[in-house]
């Protein structure tokens, strides 16, 4: 990889509230005024195998920093009220899935662990009982460490479970303080090593930089240790702090977290520290051993993006199941609702619980096709990619996207030469707004999101 320029003078002028894009439109596009029927057509035109997102939303105990869609309880009962509705939900989209197959099944929370070995011995039988799911399905699952025993993680390998993920986020006392999630590191050391043990195949670790009290000192001892842990992945998120959005948020003292220029800071040193360690750095948050599944399929051109990150399989061809959970087939997406009271109404009253979607026109499909190939490969041949969107001219039906693009180039961030657009190395820091340059939906809320680093 060439060097990365780290130049924080870039910050005022490409640090924007942007997307993630784990979709184009985002998920902000989503509208109430959606055909429902749209979803049956979709389906049948996707391909034979899909992708299975199932949503947990339960968790023990609040993180303050938390922005995903979560219900803090200790009542273990509810998770029994939540799987009746998951096996009602189920049984509305077996028909549609008859002659599909599962590849890739995660579950993501909130925290699938919340799950007792009961509770999750039962979720998956339902499952395969209205689903086929290949015999060599990537079967994950996110671990709150703090609530998984050893029993539960040897439970989660007989069950078929061959991926984890595990939340660290920092590993600092003082920011686990703040954020109210303390959690021992030597929890987490034995519970990787027993993952090891049980011979799952990936294992995952999720890092936060931006959280209140990190310093580049105290954080290279977290990003070292993770090192030290040897995850085939890791995935190392910019801190989105929108307390408008997420109430929990406002428990942090603003004059507590880091500000830009210290936010790179942090994000340099791992950056740094795993490549120099052997980690591939696909991109954005995610850092992959060279010999993992996303590495490959990055280095032969085929890795993709969709609502869980980068992945090897699943974009455009991902079912999301339970409260909150989206969607995307055929160039539909749909989104559940994000509250359990509406979710269960609709369950209850026999219907499927989606709440709004979206269904892209040409043009859309056109720049959803040119950003996921810009964040994942970093690199755009653009005579093929006309001949395979039908544009007569790419100069033209871009203009204003590319007269955008001017200043990234004239900073180094983004090269156009050989019909090819290039983002380099130092412009892969900024992919987000680099993107944004071609996203037609921008102006409208973009204050919903986070900053780009
Ligand atoms: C559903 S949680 C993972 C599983 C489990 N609930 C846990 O916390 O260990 C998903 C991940 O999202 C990330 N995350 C949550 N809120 C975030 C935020 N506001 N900004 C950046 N990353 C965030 C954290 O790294 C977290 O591990
Ligand atoms: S980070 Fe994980 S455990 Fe913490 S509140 Fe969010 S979903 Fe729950």
């Amino acid at each position: 990889m060439q060097t990365i320029k780290w130049d924080p003078t870039l910050i005022s002028k490409y640090n924007i509230n942007g997307p993630r894009y784990t979709s184009y439109p985002t998920a902000l596009s989503l509208s109430t005024d959606f055909d429902q029927g749209l979803i049956q057509g979709a389906i049948s035109q996707s391909p034979d195998e899909l992708s299975l997102y199932l949503h947990i939303p339960f968790c023990h105990k609040l993180c303050y920093y938390c922005g995903c869609n979560k219900v803090i309880t200790r009542h273990q009962h509810k998770a029994d009220t939540y799987l009746d509705a998951l096996a009602e939900e189920m049984a509305l989209f077996a028909p549609l899935l008859d002659s599909k197959r599962i590849n890739q099944l995660h579950l993501g929370g909130g925290t699938p662990t919340f799950l007792t070995e009961v509770q999750l011995s039962r979720l998956m039988a339902l499952l395969h009982k209205f689903f086929t799911i290949n015999a060599d399905a990537e079967i994950s699952i996110e671990i709150d460490p703090r609530s998984c025993s050893d029993g539960k993680l040897r439970h989660l390998s007989t069950l078929g479970f061959n991926r984890v993920s595990f939340g660290v986020q920092d590993l600092d006392e003082k920011v686990q303080i703040a954020i109210n999630r303390v959690q021992d590191t030597d929890l987490i050391r034995h519970q990787v090593q027993l993952s090891r043990e049980l011979g799952f195949s990936s294992i995952n670790l999720d890092l936060i930089y931006g959280l209140p009290f990190q310093q580049p000192a105290s954080f290279a001892k977290t990003v070292d240790e993770i090192i030290r842990l040897n995850p085939h992945r890791i995935s190392l998120f910019s801190y989105a702090h929108i307390p408008d959005r997420f109430a929990a948020q406002r428990k942090i003292d603003d004059s507590s977290l880091p500000d830009a220029p210290r936010k790179l800071e942090l994000m340099q040193l791992a950056i740094n520290r795993f490549v120099a360690a052997g980690y591939q750095f696909i991109g954005m948050d995610h850092f992959a051993r060279p010999d993992d599944t996303l590495a490959k399929a990055q280095q032969a051109g085929k890795l993709q993006r969709n609502f869980q990150g980068y992945t090897t399989a699943g974009q455009d061809a991902l079912i999301g199941l339970g409260v909150s959970s989206i969607s995307q087939v055929s160039g539909v997406l749909w989104q559940n609702s994000k509250e359990l009271p509406a979710y269960y109404a609709a369950i209850n009253a026999g219907n499927l619980p989606v709440e709004r979607g979206f269904s892209l026109n040409g043009d859309d499909k056109i720049r959803a096709a040119l950003i996921s190939q810009l964040i994942c490969h970093f690199e755009l041949d653009i005579e093929g990619f006309s001949q395979q969107w039908h544009l007569a001219s790419f100069w033209h039906y871009f203009a204003e996207a590319l007269e955008q693009l001017q200043p990234f180039m004239e900073d180094g961030l983004v090269e156009v030469y050989d019909g090819r657009i290039n983002v380099t190395a130092s412009g892969r820091l900024w992919v987000r707004s680099i993107c944004a340059c071609f996203d037609a939906y921008l102006t409208q809320g973009q204050q919903r999101y986070s900053k780009v680093v």
